[in-house]
């Protein structure tokens, strides 16, 4: 299975501006997160219960002869929804088109991938909650009949041209199933959540990339690695090349417990995966607004952050940690917060949370 993709979430750094022309002359399969992602579900660990059904409905599809139902994931980044749809690509024997929506700004963007598209492909859609209304529009007909459905002409003498598409999957991911528009959502025919990573888990992810990159690491050095990664596999995989940066230049190479805390005390990772930015952010409610609650726009000003980073990239992990809640009047800090950081939280404050609870 040859990955194409058109957009740089594969580190390649590169902005896209036409991601038609791209998406048909670039074949990246030779970048770090590339290499290390598995090709199928024997080698993809965790989210069992999503691999359970895709397996049935892989079978299924292919004792049909027909095409995947159209598949939308959903979750927090760094999960694997890209690396699982290139499973189901190399699973199904097909290609996978990579695109992300903020990619698809003009209707030709969308249009001329959907001419291209062979019959049985995959067209994987990241960030898909960010589609324009335009674009939307356009993949309604191609998802549910297969056509592109185009207007010429103006007002009283317009005719819309129906233009028959090869039969493709759509995979849709995206960290916010809340903001897909419903009609959009109702034309998945698999809708499925990926959660975070047991510390296991993890451990294993490590102890394969470690292998793959050919890096020496004991079991503790791993599970080490793991409960610093947020429950997040692209988290521990970067953990994973940062430690052996430091078992290399400072160690004997070894990846061991010790190593692995030390070199991850000095990157500032805590022992909950926690990194500046995230403790910088409970301290800000605790300090500034006694626990909170306080509004999300008020804390990324404060941080100098924008608010999509804080809602996608720090909070989600907070809040499945349990320290952070969020409330119809904003973000507070739970007891388990004020606990993690070392600070003792006034004792009316626990009662307000309590109660709240
Ligand atoms: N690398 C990233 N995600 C992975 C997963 N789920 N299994 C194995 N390796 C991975």
């Amino acid at each position: 299975m040859a990955i194409i993709s058109d957009d740089n979430q594969l580190g390649l750094g590169i902005k896209n501006k036409n991601p038609i022309i791209k998406a048909e002359t670039i074949e990246y399969d030779n970048t770090f997160e590339n290499s290390i992602r598995p090709k199928d579900f024997d080698s993809y660990i965790g989210q069992s219960a999503l691999k359970e059904t895709l397996k049935i409905t892989l079978e299924a599809a292919k004792k049909r002869g027909k095409p995947l139902d159209h598949l939308l994931f959903y979750g927090p980044p760094g999960l694997g929804k890209t690396t699982i749809a290139g499973v189901i690509a190399s699973q199904m024997g097909v290609e996978i088109r990579i695109t992300s929506a903020p990619a698809l700004e003009r209707p030709r963007d969308i249009i001329g991938i959907l001419m291209s598209l062979k019959g049985g492909e995959i067209l994987f859609i990241d960030e898909i909650h960010r589609l324009n209304k335009v674009a939307e529009e356009i993949l309604y007909p191609a998802m549910e009949d297969f056509t592109l459905d185009m207007t010429t002409g103006k007002s009283q003498t317009a005719k819309t041209l129906r233009i028959p598409l090869p039969k493709f999957t759509l995979i849709g991911a995206t960290t916010k199933a809340g903001e897909l528009s419903s009609p959009l959502r109702d034309r998945f025919g698999i809708i499925h959540r990926l959660e975070f990573y047991t510390i296991e888990e993890l451990a294993q992810v490590v102890k394969r990339t470690a292998k793959i990159l050919e890096l020496e690491i004991t079991e503790e050095g791993a599970e080490a690695i793991a409960r610093r990664s947020r429950g997040t596999p692209r988290i521990a995989n970067r953990l994973v090349k940062r430690v052996s940066d430091f078992a290399i230049v400072k160690y004997d190479g070894i990846i061991d417990k010790k190593v692995a805390n030390e070199s991850l005390d000095i990157l500032k990772i805590d022992e909950f995966g926690l990194d500046t930015t995230d403790r910088a952010l409970l301290n800000l409610i605790i300090n500034k607004y006694d626990g909170g609650p306080v509004g999300i726009e008020t804390i990324a000003a404060a941080l100098s952050e924008d608010v999509r980073t804080i809602e996608d990239v720090c909070e989600p992990y907070l809040l499945q940690a349990g320290l952070l809640q969020r409330t119809p009047r904003g973000r507070k800090v739970s007891p388990e917060g004020y606990r993690h950081l070392g600070i003792s939280m006034p004792s009316a404050q626990t009662k307000l949370f309590e109660d709240y609870l």
